[in-house]
């Protein structure tokens, strides 16, 4: 069948055989089908949608275009976890410690920031000399020393899905819930791990704006996974606020560390427990409720935060900063923004926040632009909160030339204050298993 009829197939709804979605993949990234067709089909699949089946389809010929990761030299229970994105989403940091201080291995491969959203391996390239481009071995070495590692996505994973995203991005067609799905579930697949624990973000922040959207991604992903031989779960979280209080590099690694401490409680503490409960599930490690004692317990025991010490260590981190913080660097300007009325936090718009520490400098608004680890914004109110006029809302910092007037304008902007309580939200929304 000729790319021609491809399109053509998908244009009248006609589902495609898996032969025909190989074929189209194939030829894509050997350069035999040029841009414009795809492009074509692409716009065809955002209008008509694909079946499960094909979704599954073109999820395992994406997987199969380049290399997969061989953890067999982990030997042990592997789980992977990934988050669609969100304002100040710093949980892979505590939970891949927690997780692996209760004895199953996190073997993680994540990206930089783009946008207003942040990336985990900024994150960690803002602790002074932790590296994140490790070889393979090494990176399976580090999994099988302390359970846990985050290296950059290297070697040749995926190349299908580097190729689809440009053309998708440049054709408004990223928006497409097959799409997403097949580009997130071929680069979960191709990491090899045993079991794939899914954070499908809804809310202003968030790719999926609402939860249905949400709830229809997180539902093709989890039975992509599974179909494809992976125990595989999604949880639906809230990103209509910022979680936590940090936003911007080195502020959430600061807060990643004081929860490892153990000295913090809240949404971030409470998402971050749920979660690797989870994992801990999927790993055959008991009951729902056994492994929250077991997350909790690794926490509070103070093991998770040697398991993250020793992790940084081994890729290099300057591990000095868990006891002072100043190791990670200070930004040269901060400007703290007060409240101009007394009233709730009842809003805090995850989207605007994220913009305004973007133009902070703490994010890319280009792939390849630079990144200010200093930058940010650490709220010091959250939602629900009272406040009073003239009390503290929160610290912006950067070390840019950045107008922190026309920044605390956007901030204030993002803030929602009321004369009466605001009703509580819960950080999980909805369980896919
Ligand atoms: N994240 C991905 O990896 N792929 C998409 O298509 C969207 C979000």
């Amino acid at each position: 069948m000729s790319m021609y009829e491809i399109i053509r197939k998908t244009k009248h709804l006609r589902p495609l055989t898996s032969e025909e979605i190989k074929k189209l993949i194939d030829g894509y990234v050997s350069g035999s089908i040029p841009d414009y067709q795809v492009a074509a089909w692409l716009m065809a699949v955002n209008l008509n949608s694909l079946t499960d089946e094909e979704t599954l389809c073109l999820t395992m010929a994406m997987k199969d275009s380049g290399d997969v990761v061989d953890l067999s030299g982990i030997n042990n229970v592997t789980v992977d976890k990934h988050s669609t994105g969100g304002v100040g989403d710093k949980t892979s940091l505590i939970i891949g410690p927690v997780v692996a201080a209760c004895g199953v291995s996190v073997p993680k491969m994540s990206g930089k920031g783009l946008g207003h959203t942040g990336g985990t391996i900024d994150k960690l390239e803002s602790i002074p000399g932790c590296r994140t481009d490790a070889s393979f071995s090494d990176f399976i070495d580090y999994v099988r020393n302390t359970g846990f590692s985050i290296v950059s996505q290297s070697g040749n994973l995926v190349p299908a899905d580097k190729k689809l995203y440009a053309l998708r991005d440049a054709t408004a067609t990223v928006d497409s819930i097959p799409l997403i799905a097949s580009s997130i579930m071929s680069k979960k697949l191709a990491m090899g791990a045993d079991c794939i624990l899914l954070d499908v973000k809804t809310g202003s922040g968030a790719f999926m704006k609402t939860t249905e959207d949400a709830q229809a991604l997180a539902r093709l992903m989890v039975a992509t996974g599974k179909n494809a031989g992976k125990k595989c779960m999604a949880v639906i979280t809230d990103m209509d606020i910022p979680l936590g209080k940090a936003v911007g590099n080195s502020l959430e690694v600061i807060e990643v560390t004081e929860i490892l401490k153990n000295n913090v409680r809240g949404r971030l503490y409470e998402l971050c427990i749920e979660l690797s409960a989870d994992m801990l599930m999927m790993a055959g490690k008991g009951t729902k409720e056994e492994c929250i004692r077991l997350s909790e317990d690794a926490i509070s025991s103070g093991r998770a935060l040697d398991v993250f010490r020793r992790s940084i260590a081994q890729q290099g981190g300057d591990i000095r900063f868990t006891e002072d913080y100043s190791v990670l660097g200070e930004a040269k300007k901060k400007h703290v923004v007060y409240s101009l009325r007394d009233g709730y936090i009842s809003g805090m718009d995850s989207e605007e926040i994220g913009l305004a520490s973007l133009a902070l400098g703490a994010g890319r608004k280009t792939k390849e632009a630079p990144v200010d680890y200093t930058a940010g914004i650490m709220l010091e109110k959250e939602y629900g909160d009272y406040v009073k006029k003239g009390e503290k809302l929160m610290t912006l910092f950067t070390s840019s030339e950045c107008s922190m007037e026309q920044t605390e304008e956007k901030v204030l902007s993002a803030l929602k204050i009321s004369d009466t309580a605001p009703p509580e939200r819960s950080i999980v929304i909805k369980v896919i298993e």
